[in-house]
């Protein structure tokens, strides 16, 4: 035998065995196809967690059925009620997820995964909900403010009076930061910041976070809250393009509370829930421990620049240069969600948004 023909028969024999392998794959498929797939329902955009959803397949062979549900997430399950397909319920903000819990479309789940690695501040107690992924209110700052460490409480001192850029109070990135303030302080030094953060206001409250960085840059304030994914977003882009020249004119600053003891920065989340009626329940826990192991955990943060929820993951690099590791407040999220409806009140009281 020559070489060259031993090399083909060495192939053809691979090609058979392949072949055998796909034909008992494909048989053995209707026994176990019910068991070897979830549902998924999400508010996050497709893109973004597609590619944690074909590792999670790749790994686990079980397949994902995606369902991308812009709007209405707890209308829609509470409405296809015990006949509901949904198995993992993935959204964002806290009180999104906090309204599933309550709404009554989530279950509770007990697993060592999910415990180890979420922080106990981040998930719901009876394991009614998840952190995922983290995104924290941050200081955008003009690079000429000689700022190192920063406060929530300061932006309402006078010495900012029409320097302050921020997005519409009634935001749920705002009224989760009020309901914090709420938490920590109470209602009448939330309201007093309100007021404050008003009368410093350089333009109205209103636009995206993004638009702080574009008012830096151009001068119509020095300083604002903002996420902290939307500096890597901007950092990223393509030189000469206007998000890069507006990440490129800011410096960030993680602030903390006045009073708390551990000086931590308040965080918002992606996060996730088994549906109440999950027809997959074990493949649903087997998602959820996948999103927190180490591999997904990067991939979130390469993703969407958010900080990973596990600790030990490395940063993406724009975000550990340009705001560095990440200090989470530690009053529970459970805590301060209690206090979003009143935080929107307050922000209609004091008139924030007019
Ligand atoms: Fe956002």
């Amino acid at each position: 035998m020559t070489e060259r023909s031993r090399v083909q028969g060495r192939r053809a024999a691979r090609a058979l065995l392949g072949a055998s392998a796909t034909w008992l794959a494909v048989t053995a498929l209707p026994a176990q196809a019910a068991a070897d797939e979830l549902t998924l329902y999400t508010t996050r955009e497709p893109a973004l967690i597609q590619p944690l959803i074909s590792a999670f397949s790749a790994q686990s062979n079980i397949k994902v059925n995606t369902v991308f549900v812009k709007d209405g997430l707890l209308e829609r399950v509470k409405a296809e009620s015990a006949r509901s397909p949904a198995d993992v319920l993935m959204t964002v903000d806290i009180g999104n997820l906090m309204d599933l819990v309550d709404g009554g479309v989530t279950q509770p789940v007990k697993s060592a995964a999910l415990e180890s690695a979420i922080p106990a501040n981040l998930r719901g107690a009876d394991g009614q909900w998840f952190s995922l992924s983290l995104r924290a209110r941050v200081l955008y700052a003009d690079k000429s403010q000689p700022l190192t460490s920063f406060r929530y409480e300061d932006l309402a001192n006078p010495k900012y009076k029409g320097k302050v850029c921020i997005r519409a109070g009634q935001h749920p990135y705002n009224t989760a930061l009020v309901a914090a303030l709420i938490a920590h302080d109470g209602e009448a030094k939330a309201e007093q910041w309100l007021r404050g953060v008003k009368a410093n206001l350089a333009r109205k409250a209103t636009g995206g976070d993004r638009d702080v960085a574009r008012d830096i840059l151009g001068g119509i304030c020095d300083v604002g809250l903002a996420n902290s994914y939307y500096v890597g977003q901007m950092k990223s882009a393509k030189e000469g393009t206007d998000a890069r020249k507006w990440g490129d004119a800011i410096k960030v600053v993680r602030p903390t509370f006045a009073n708390a003891k551990s000086g931590g920065t308040h965080v918002n989340i992606s996060g996730a829930a088994v549906a109440k009626n999950a027809p997959q329940r074990a493949n649903a826990v087997k998602l959820l421990e996948f999103l927190v192991s180490e591999p997904a955990q990067s991939l979130y943060a390469q993703a969407n620049y958010e900080y990973p929820v596990r600790k030990g993951v490395a940063l993406d690099p724009i975000i550990g240069q340009a705001i560095g590791e990440l200090k989470v407040d530690p009053l529970p999220l459970t805590e301060i969600a209690k206090y979003r409806k009143q935080a929107s009140a307050l922000v209609d009281k004091v008139g924030f948004d007019q």
